[in-house]
């Protein structure tokens, strides 16, 4: 078994959940080490492809390869000048580990050329290491509590922000971001077939075919369909996809009406109203009592056409008396035969995503056996 070192996004729960689902899925024989906020070590055997597993996890930064001692770096350029990066997670002080760089540089006859982070102390970000070619050209050492890593491949920003930009048809209020996206349908370990029964423009389904999948979307909006119908006919040509994708206009409350069957849902419904200002508890419930039963019948008519997992974002409204109005999800569950996916006793489920005026909890719930 190889030892790897997951640096792990903002939502380090979120992220831990997904790389347990994806090895999961992708039938990977691992072992988590231990994880704390900023990353995970995981011992995996066997094919591991770090490049394609950061395009296709949302909530992971870097992926290292563990390493005992900064000598096991071994130069394979020409021009005897390397590029180098160390990256500290809950590490106070580094200057011994840059110390030992340098000598081993020195000793190699290499000349190093020391590329740090605009953020004083810090790791180097993501954009960071790939402006500047760290993993192709150079070498990011990361440096975490005990851990010594070699950087193997680091999220790129840069292809989610040209895949936004390419997009033919945009709604920014109505999407959602590839990163939640990628993570949802993680999350969902669809095999073949994801739905979305709330597509609206798309996002979720983009991402889908791009991992491969066949992709169906209902959405009750008819605008919202034909933009999703462009976007996806866009990114079907464009990268050559083989995959098939379906969008629907429908009311998803009817799910079993419009679709027989899917793997898997992924999904973020509608959220309410867009929010100004920050409602009283009055406002937030009666948003809520709206919401309730759209979750109620969506997830009553799941059950008869997908098999697998839903993946799925349900609000929680933060008020000013300071009391948080929440959904009466677990209840909704239970009712129809779902239990909350809870692969590891560490991590409680829903997990809370609170960016943005409204908190978002995200659930993973499975058939109960
Ligand atoms: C937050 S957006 C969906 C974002 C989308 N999942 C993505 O990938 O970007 C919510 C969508 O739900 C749709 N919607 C609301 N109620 C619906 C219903 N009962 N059936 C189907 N679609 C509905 C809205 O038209 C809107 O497009």
């Amino acid at each position: 078994m190889k030892e790897y070192l997951f640096i792990l996004g903002r939502d380090h729960e979120l992220s831990i959940l997904e790389i347990i689902a994806y090895f999961e899925k992708n039938k990977l024989n691992y072992s988590m080490k231990g994880f704390t906020v900023s990353a995970a070590v995981i011992a995996i055997d066997g094919e591991f492809d770090s490049v394609i597993s950061i395009k296709q996890l949302g909530g992971i930064v870097k992926i290292g390869e563990i390493i005992s001692d900064v000598r096991d770096y071994i130069y394979e350029g020409t021009d005897n000048k390397v590029k180098f990066g160390v990256s500290p997670y809950e590490v106070e002080d580094i200057s011994d580990i840059e110390q030992e760089i340098k000598s081993m540089f020195k000793e190699q006859k290499l000349k190093g050329i020391y590329k740090k982070t605009k953020r004083e102390g810090g790791p180097l970000m993501p954009n960071e290491v790939i402006k500047q070619k760290l993993v192709e050209e150079g070498v990011e050492f990361l440096v975490y509590r005990n851990y010594l890593a070699k950087t193997l491949a680091a999220f790129n920003p840069f292809d989610h922000e040209k895949r936004d930009e390419q997009m033919p048809c945009k709604d920014y209020l109505k999407t959602i971001s590839i990163r939640l996206a990628k993570i949802l349908i993680n999350l969902s370990q669809a095999k073949k077939t994801l739905l979305d029964p709330f597509c609206g423009y798309g996002v979720i389904l983009q991402e889908g075919m791009l991992m491969g999948l066949d992709v169906k979307g209902i959405d009750q909006d008819k605008t919202s369909i034909d933009s999703a119908k462009t976007n996806l006919r866009f990114i079907e040509k464009k990268y050559n996809l083989k995959v098939s994708y379906k969008v629907i206009h429908g009311d998803s409350t009817q799910l079993s009406k419009i679709i027989q069957n899917a793997d898997a849902i992924a999904t973020e419904p509608f959220l309410g109203p867009y929010i100004k200002e920050m409602p009283t508890i009055q406002e937030a419930q009666k948003t809520m009592a709206k919401l309730e039963p759209m979750y109620d019948a969506v997830i009553k008519e799941a059950k008869k056409v997908v098999k697998g997992k839903i993946a799925i974002v349900v609000p929680r409204f933060p008020t000013i008396q300071n009391v948080e109005v929440v959904m009466r999800f677990s209840q909704i569950i239970k009712k129809y035969g779902y239990k909350p996916w809870r692969p590891i006793e560490l991590i409680g489920m829903p997990v809370i995503y609170p960016h943005g005026r409204i908190v978002r909890e995200i659930w993973v719930i499975e058939p109960e056996t």
